[in-house]
Protein backbone atom coordinates (compact mmCIF):
# COMPACT_ATOMS: atom_id res chain seq x y z
CA UNK A 1 0.00 0.00 0.00
CA UNK A 2 1.31 3.32 -1.33
CA UNK A 3 1.87 6.45 1.22
CA UNK A 4 -0.48 8.84 0.48
CA UNK A 5 0.35 12.48 0.75
CA UNK A 6 -1.48 16.04 -0.06
CA UNK A 7 0.96 18.55 -1.07
CA UNK A 8 0.33 21.95 -1.16
CA UNK A 9 0.94 25.65 -1.00
CA UNK A 10 -1.50 27.17 0.64
CA UNK A 11 -1.84 31.20 1.71
CA UNK A 12 -2.78 32.36 5.31
CA UNK A 13 -6.95 32.39 3.88
CA UNK A 14 -6.63 29.10 2.02
CA UNK A 15 -5.84 31.01 -1.13
CA UNK A 16 -4.23 28.43 -4.31
CA UNK A 17 -4.80 29.62 -7.04
CA UNK A 18 -5.98 32.12 -9.44
CA UNK A 19 -6.82 32.22 -13.25
CA UNK A 20 -5.03 28.76 -13.79
CA UNK A 21 -1.69 29.75 -11.78
CA UNK A 22 -0.36 29.87 -8.20
CA UNK A 23 -1.27 33.58 -7.29
CA UNK A 24 2.70 33.80 -6.07
CA UNK A 25 6.15 32.71 -7.47
CA UNK A 26 7.92 31.41 -4.25
CA UNK A 27 11.22 29.53 -5.48
CA UNK A 28 11.64 27.70 -2.10
CA UNK A 29 8.19 26.35 -2.10
CA UNK A 30 9.65 25.08 -5.67
CA UNK A 31 12.38 23.61 -4.70
CA UNK A 32 10.90 21.73 -2.07
CA UNK A 33 7.78 20.51 -3.62
CA UNK A 34 10.78 18.59 -6.46
CA UNK A 35 12.77 17.55 -3.49
CA UNK A 36 10.16 15.73 -2.24
CA UNK A 37 7.86 14.53 -5.39
CA UNK A 38 10.84 13.22 -7.54
CA UNK A 39 10.77 9.76 -7.57
CA UNK A 40 7.46 9.24 -7.00
CA UNK A 41 4.05 9.20 -8.54
CA UNK A 42 2.28 13.03 -8.52
CA UNK A 43 -1.76 12.80 -9.08
CA UNK A 44 -3.54 15.83 -10.07
CA UNK A 45 -6.23 17.28 -11.33
CA UNK A 46 -6.77 18.19 -15.76
CA UNK A 47 -6.38 21.94 -14.89
CA UNK A 48 -3.46 21.14 -12.61
CA UNK A 49 -2.06 18.90 -15.60
CA UNK A 50 -2.81 21.93 -18.08
CA UNK A 51 -1.29 24.82 -16.16
CA UNK A 52 1.97 23.10 -16.06
CA UNK A 53 4.23 25.07 -17.79
CA UNK A 54 7.07 22.41 -19.02
CA UNK A 55 3.68 19.49 -19.78
CA UNK A 56 4.66 16.09 -17.74
CA UNK A 57 7.06 16.66 -14.10
CA UNK A 58 10.01 14.97 -14.99
CA UNK A 59 11.18 11.72 -13.07
CA UNK A 60 7.67 10.90 -11.63
CA UNK A 61 4.75 9.25 -12.96
CA UNK A 62 2.72 11.69 -13.58
CA UNK A 63 -1.24 10.79 -13.16
CA UNK A 64 -4.38 12.93 -14.25
CA UNK A 65 -7.37 12.60 -13.62
CA UNK A 66 -10.18 13.37 -16.26
CA UNK A 67 -13.86 12.43 -16.83
CA UNK A 68 -12.82 12.86 -20.85
CA UNK A 69 -10.53 10.21 -22.55
CA UNK A 70 -8.32 11.87 -24.74
CA UNK A 71 -7.39 10.99 -27.86
CA UNK A 72 -4.09 9.30 -28.96
CA UNK A 73 -1.39 9.06 -26.81
CA UNK A 74 -0.22 10.72 -23.43
CA UNK A 75 3.03 11.93 -23.92
CA UNK A 76 4.75 11.39 -20.48
CA UNK A 77 1.46 11.02 -18.11
CA UNK A 78 -1.45 8.26 -17.67
CA UNK A 79 -4.55 8.94 -17.35
CA UNK A 80 -7.31 8.09 -14.89
CA UNK A 81 -11.19 8.48 -14.83
CA UNK A 82 -11.43 8.50 -10.93
CA UNK A 83 -9.30 8.20 -7.72
CA UNK A 84 -9.66 4.29 -7.57
CA UNK A 85 -8.26 4.24 -10.72
CA UNK A 86 -5.72 6.51 -10.33
CA UNK A 87 -4.61 4.44 -7.20
CA UNK A 88 -4.26 1.43 -9.17
CA UNK A 89 -1.90 3.09 -11.50
CA UNK A 90 0.15 3.72 -8.61
CA UNK A 91 -0.03 0.44 -6.78
CA UNK A 92 3.57 -0.65 -7.17
CA UNK A 93 4.84 3.40 -5.78
CA UNK A 94 5.81 3.64 -2.29
CA UNK A 95 4.81 6.81 -2.05
CA UNK A 96 1.99 9.26 -3.92
CA UNK A 97 1.71 12.64 -3.66
CA UNK A 98 -1.44 14.48 -4.55
CA UNK A 99 -0.52 17.95 -5.89
CA UNK A 100 -3.90 19.44 -6.76
CA UNK A 101 -5.99 21.45 -7.42
CA UNK A 102 -8.57 22.47 -5.17
CA UNK A 103 -11.29 19.61 -6.51
CA UNK A 104 -8.63 17.16 -5.79
CA UNK A 105 -7.20 18.10 -2.72
CA UNK A 106 -11.34 18.05 -1.61
CA UNK A 107 -11.43 14.31 -2.35
CA UNK A 108 -8.43 13.70 -0.42
CA UNK A 109 -8.86 15.10 2.61
CA UNK A 110 -10.30 11.93 4.37
CA UNK A 111 -7.89 9.55 2.28
CA UNK A 112 -4.11 10.97 2.70
CA UNK A 113 -1.69 9.59 5.49
CA UNK A 114 0.10 12.94 5.35
CA UNK A 115 0.06 16.65 4.16
CA UNK A 116 3.14 18.35 3.29
CA UNK A 117 1.94 21.84 3.45
CA UNK A 118 4.05 25.43 2.71
CA UNK A 119 1.99 28.35 4.13
CA UNK A 120 2.47 31.48 2.84
CA UNK A 121 2.06 33.77 5.20
CA UNK A 122 0.08 36.73 2.87
CA UNK A 123 -3.54 37.14 2.13
CA UNK A 124 -4.20 36.69 -1.99
CA UNK A 125 -7.16 36.91 -4.00
CA UNK A 126 -8.18 33.75 -5.84
CA UNK A 127 -10.58 31.30 -7.05
CA UNK A 128 -9.39 28.48 -6.06
CA UNK A 129 -8.97 27.39 -2.41
CA UNK A 130 -7.43 24.81 -0.17
CA UNK A 131 -10.19 22.45 1.94
CA UNK A 132 -10.41 23.92 5.57
CA UNK A 133 -8.12 21.65 7.50
CA UNK A 134 -9.85 19.56 10.91
CA UNK A 135 -6.58 19.93 12.69
CA UNK A 136 -8.90 17.85 15.12
CA UNK A 137 -7.78 15.43 12.47
CA UNK A 138 -3.91 15.97 11.82
CA UNK A 139 -0.85 16.39 14.12
CA UNK A 140 1.98 18.60 13.07
CA UNK A 141 5.06 16.54 12.81
CA UNK A 142 7.69 18.70 11.62
CA UNK A 143 7.76 22.97 11.12
CA UNK A 144 10.29 25.43 9.75
CA UNK A 145 9.28 28.99 9.58
CA UNK A 146 11.28 31.52 7.37
CA UNK A 147 11.21 34.96 6.74
CA UNK A 148 10.72 36.83 3.20
CA UNK A 149 14.46 37.34 1.47
CA UNK A 150 15.23 38.68 -2.11
CA UNK A 151 13.93 35.87 -3.63
CA UNK A 152 10.55 34.96 -1.63
CA UNK A 153 8.47 37.93 -1.06
CA UNK A 154 6.80 36.62 1.47
CA UNK A 155 7.57 34.40 5.17
CA UNK A 156 6.45 31.11 5.22
CA UNK A 157 6.56 27.77 6.58
CA UNK A 158 7.11 24.08 5.30
CA UNK A 159 5.15 22.08 8.31
CA UNK A 160 4.04 18.25 7.89
CA UNK A 161 0.83 17.07 8.89
CA UNK A 162 0.22 13.41 9.99
CA UNK A 163 -3.04 12.28 9.98
CA UNK A 164 -4.02 11.23 14.14
CA UNK A 165 -4.63 7.22 14.02
N1 LIG B 1 -1.10 26.20 -4.43
C1 LIG B 1 -0.94 24.92 -4.80
O1 LIG B 1 -0.21 24.16 -4.17
C2 LIG B 1 -1.64 24.41 -6.03
C3 LIG B 1 -1.42 23.09 -6.44
C4 LIG B 1 -2.08 22.64 -7.59
C5 LIG B 1 -2.93 23.47 -8.29
N2 LIG B 1 -3.11 24.75 -7.84
C6 LIG B 1 -4.04 25.63 -8.56
O2 LIG B 1 -5.33 25.04 -8.55
C7 LIG B 1 -6.04 25.45 -9.75
C8 LIG B 1 -6.61 24.22 -10.40
O3 LIG B 1 -7.53 23.60 -9.49
P1 LIG B 1 -9.02 23.19 -9.94
O4 LIG B 1 -9.80 22.79 -8.73
O5 LIG B 1 -9.54 24.29 -10.80
O6 LIG B 1 -8.76 21.95 -10.91
P2 LIG B 1 -8.04 20.52 -10.72
O7 LIG B 1 -8.43 19.92 -9.40
O8 LIG B 1 -6.60 20.65 -11.04
O9 LIG B 1 -8.71 19.72 -11.93
C9 LIG B 1 -10.10 19.52 -11.95
C10 LIG B 1 -10.41 18.54 -13.06
O10 LIG B 1 -9.82 17.27 -12.76
C11 LIG B 1 -10.68 16.24 -13.18
N3 LIG B 1 -11.09 15.45 -12.00
C12 LIG B 1 -11.02 15.81 -10.69
N4 LIG B 1 -11.46 14.83 -9.91
C13 LIG B 1 -11.80 13.80 -10.73
C14 LIG B 1 -12.31 12.50 -10.52
N5 LIG B 1 -12.54 12.01 -9.28
N6 LIG B 1 -12.54 11.71 -11.60
C15 LIG B 1 -12.30 12.17 -12.85
N7 LIG B 1 -11.81 13.41 -13.12
C16 LIG B 1 -11.58 14.21 -12.07
C17 LIG B 1 -11.85 16.90 -13.89
O11 LIG B 1 -11.41 17.04 -15.24
P3 LIG B 1 -12.42 16.95 -16.51
O12 LIG B 1 -13.15 18.25 -16.50
O13 LIG B 1 -11.49 16.78 -17.69
O14 LIG B 1 -13.31 15.77 -16.26
C18 LIG B 1 -11.90 18.25 -13.22
O15 LIG B 1 -12.53 19.23 -14.01
C19 LIG B 1 -5.03 26.24 -10.57
O16 LIG B 1 -5.19 27.62 -10.30
C20 LIG B 1 -3.68 25.80 -10.03
O17 LIG B 1 -2.67 26.76 -10.20
C21 LIG B 1 -2.49 25.22 -6.74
Amino acid sequence: MSKISIIAAVADNYAIGTSKKLPWHLPADLKRFKELTTGHAVLMGKRTFESLPNGPLPNRRNIVLSSIQSEGVNEGYYEANSLEDAFELCEREEQVFIIGGEAVYKQSMLIADFMYITWVHAQFNADVFFPTIDFDNWIEISREDFEADDKNPYPYSFVCYKRKK
